[in-house]
């Protein structure tokens, strides 16, 4: 491959993905706003129980959980995470148990919220749950996986721990280091893009695609949507990420600090949290394009790029990164389907 970056391949890893993702125009939406040329990477599609972003991070986590022979999967997240659904699926595809951890990271006492979406689809798949009380404890978190994984091995299993905080390697990111790779072999079709919009949630997927497009010698604005916390604090820990990225390599960090770019417009009310941006952006994709997005990292990253498409010029391409996470819109029922057209069957 023209576009590689030789130091991934020290790292084990498991294919999980079906890439190259596409990449298309979407030429509704593009007429909707009539000014830039409006394409999509649909990373929606990478297909492991469902798809979206996290599939390729797994790959280098279920990689060295492979490697250390471990027998089963220890994550946490979010009620409706699509990555400990996904980490469940994997766990699965390479005979392991999956542990998940559930935080109350958002305030919805919706029972849909706690039964329906990716809970769902995560005990289907068989994980054991537990729950944390907290969402903003990333520390915490992270020790009560630990706690898990202490008991696990008293009973003799030999667990594997995907960490939250920020003080582990990023493995996961390395799975948009190699996304990266896999643009620019698409960008050498002769598109180019004035930017590229994708969510900035823990950080991985913005960090490993800024990282490699930078290693790579591409120079096009990445645009982080922050999802899960405002711009003023994403963007120390994009930075910490790249340089943490740089270490995992043993590379140079290309990424400086003008390259850190982050719209926080779309995130209120909080994490989670619904809102009109988020609701016209999630109608708005699939009214012209059929293109499902999320309540939680989508929805608001549509809204974000909506914003940037209003601005542009007729001159300009941005590219929007579908990260995925649709099982979610089933846990956010009560709060989707007010906002929509009556059902018939409402009474
Ligand atoms: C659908 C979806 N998009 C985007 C993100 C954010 O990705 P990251 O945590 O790598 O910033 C997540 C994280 O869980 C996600 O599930």
């Amino acid at each position: 491959m023209p576009y590689a970056i030789r130091a991934l391949d020290e790292f084990p890893r498991c294919s999980l993905s079906q890439a190259p993702t596409a990449l298309h125009k979407m030429p509704n939406l593009t007429a909707h706003f009539g000014g830039a040329g409006l394409y999509i990477k649909r990373d929606d599609c990478t297909g492991l129980a469902l798809g979206g972003n996290k599939a390729r991070q797994l790959e280098f986590y279920i990689g060295q959980a492979k490697a250390e022979r471990a027998d089963t999967v220890i994550i946490t997240g979010a009620v409706q995470s699509n990555y400990t659904r996904m980490a469940a699926a994997a766990a699965r595809m390479s005979g392991m148990e999956c542990h998940i951890q559930l935080e109350a990271r958002v305030a919805n006492d919706s029972a849909i919220y706690h039964r329906s979406g990716n809970l769902l689809l995560s005990r289907i798949l068989g994980a054991t749950l537990h729950t944390y009380p907290h969402g903003e404890d990333e520390a915490g978190a992270d020790q009560a996986l630990e706690e898990i994984a202490e008991s696990l091995r008293k009973s003799g299993r030999r667990p594997y721990v995907i960490h939250l905080g920020q003080n582990h390697p990023p493995l996961g990111a390395l799975g948009y280091v190699v996304a990266a790779q896999e643009l620019c072999q698409q960008m050498e079709a002769g598109l180019g893009f004035d930017e590229i919009i994708v969510a900035s949630g823990s950080g991985a997927t913005h960090a490993g695609l800024l990282f490699g497009l930078r290693a790579l010698g591409n120079k096009t604005p990445v645009r982080g949507i922050c999802v899960r916390r405002e711009a003023k604090a994403q963007t120390p820990r994009i930075a910490a990420r790249c340089q943490q990225i740089a270490d995992l390599l043993k590379m140079e960090n290309p990424v400086q600090s003008g390259d850190i770019l982050l719209n926080d417009e779309a995130f209120a009310p909080g994490y989670g949290q619904m809102s009109e941006a988020v609701i016209e952006a999630i109608t708005l994709a699939a009214r012209t394009e059929g293109i499902l997005l999320d309540p939680v990292y989508t929805g608001k990253t549509m809204a974000g790029f909506i914003a940037r498409a209003r601005q542009a010029t007729t001159a300009q391409n941005l590219l929007f990164i579908h990260t995925g996470g649709q099982p979610a819109l089933f846990g956010y029922e009560d709060d989707l389907g007010p906002l929509l057209s009556d059902s018939p069957f409402d009474n």
